[in-house]
């Protein structure tokens, strides 16, 4: 069942046109990810799921059901923001279940849903802590809780991690992930974060200046990005990119340094412009299958003790190599690269639109 429908959607500010003709589906007990650099209209179109965004035109439908016009509490959505937002002089408990003492719901009802949210989350010694005596952690956790205690149909989380340090964001990563399951919600997350996006969400939806570019799972983003800009914002370090012109049966030639070609199992038309990608994690120092070459310079190597990231020239262009081992090349030294053929992308040099029909592989 459809949980969550998206359709047609835009939104304008005076003078802006915020999102451009949205349109989502998303399954019951999904986890969505909306991903995209600062600005592109992320945070939203979260707030017009939530009710706190009039939309322009379009519809969107919770549980079949057109919310256009409704108010937030009649939408059965809880959202949790980027800053925790707790009362300060309200304990833990009071905190999570101000909305339940807002609507008046039984003392027995409001004590035993605060005492399962915080079971939940962990939260079961620190019930009667004000929010100065929490950690960020812990502060998020409370955000949650409060999300929790009205057991809406649908999560909303805007960037809910991005305060905590790096080994807390991972392991309330998983927590938040674990929870989703428990309550067999449906949960929309907003991040900037494409790590984030790809290990949390079931679906991706990829967006920049008010457009969705691509949706799909996480590894059919991966392998098959539709564009470059897609193919250059999903995957850590970034694909590299050379500007490079098609000659006859699949050959491409490098427009920085005409003596380098390359022999892909594309069908494009001689002359025609491109972008070539490469993955830093495709590329190798080891000849492998279905191989193409590439002549390159070391010009550095950054190690993060598990991973080398060697930077090469390439045709007059920096390129990244991500290896799990350690390589014992110096700056400076000439090496071969090699990618299969099977892995390398191409996009068209202005339209930026991937080519992919005329594989004959
Ligand atoms: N009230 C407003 N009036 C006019 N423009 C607005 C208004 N609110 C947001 N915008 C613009 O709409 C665009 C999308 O904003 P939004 O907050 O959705 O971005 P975002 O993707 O969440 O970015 P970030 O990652 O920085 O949070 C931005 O260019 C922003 O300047
Ligand atoms: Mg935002």
């Amino acid at each position: 069942m459809l949980q969550i429908e998206i359709d047609h959607l835009n939104k304008h500010y005076v003078g802006f046109h915020a999102l451009k003709d949205i349109n989502i589906a998303i399954k019951q007990g999904s986890f969505v990810a909306l991903v995209g650099p600062s600005g592109c209209g992320k945070s939203t179109l979260l707030r017009t799921l939530a009710g706190l965004e009039k939309i322009s035109s379009g519809d969107v439908r919770i549980a079949g059901t057109s919310v256009v016009g409704k108010p937030p509490r009649e939408r059965d959505v809880a959202m949790v923001f980027q800053s925790y937002a707790l009362y300060p002089h309200m304990d833990v408990e009071r905190n999570m279940n101000y909305s339940m003492r807002l609507k008046r719901r039984p003392k027995d009802e409001i004590s035993e849903r605060t005492r399962a949210a915080a079971d939940t989350l962990g939260l079961g010694g620190l019930l009667d802590r004000l929010p100065k005596a929490l950690s960020g952690g812990q502060r998020q956790r409370v955000a949650m809780g409060r999300a929790i205690v009205r057991n809406p149909k649908v999560f909303l989380f805007d960037e809910p991690l991005s305060n905590l340090d790096a080994a807390l964001r991972v392991h309330m990563r998983g927590e938040i992930r674990k929870l989703h399951e428990r309550l067999q919600a449906t949960s929309v997350y907003v991040t900037h974060d494409q790590v984030e996006a790809m290990t949390m969400a079931d679906h991706v939806v990829v967006m920049r200046s008010g457009v969705v570019e691509q949706q799909g799972s996480p590894l059919d983003l991966y392998d098959h990005p539709g564009n470059k800009f897609v193919a250059g914002f999903i995957g850590s370090p970034a694909m590299n990119f050379l500007p490079a012109t098609a000659e006859a049966d699949g050959k491409i030639v490098f427009n920085k340094d005409s003596t380098q070609s390359i022999q892909s199992n594309f069908h494009i038309e001689a002359g025609r412009k491109l972008w070539v990608g490469m993955r830093p994690e495709h590329l190798s120092l080891q000849a492998g299958s279905n191989d193409v070459e590439i002549d390159a310079v070391v010009t550095g190597i950054e190690s993060t003790g598990s991973m080398t990231f060697v930077v090469l020239d390439v045709a007059d262009q920096p390129v990244i190599m991500a290896h799990s081992g350690r390589p014992g090349n110096g700056k400076g030294e000439k090496v071969r690269l090699h990618i299969s053929a099977d892995n390398l992308h191409l996009f068209d040099y202005e339209t930026e639109l991937a080519i992919t029909s005329t594989r004959t592989t």
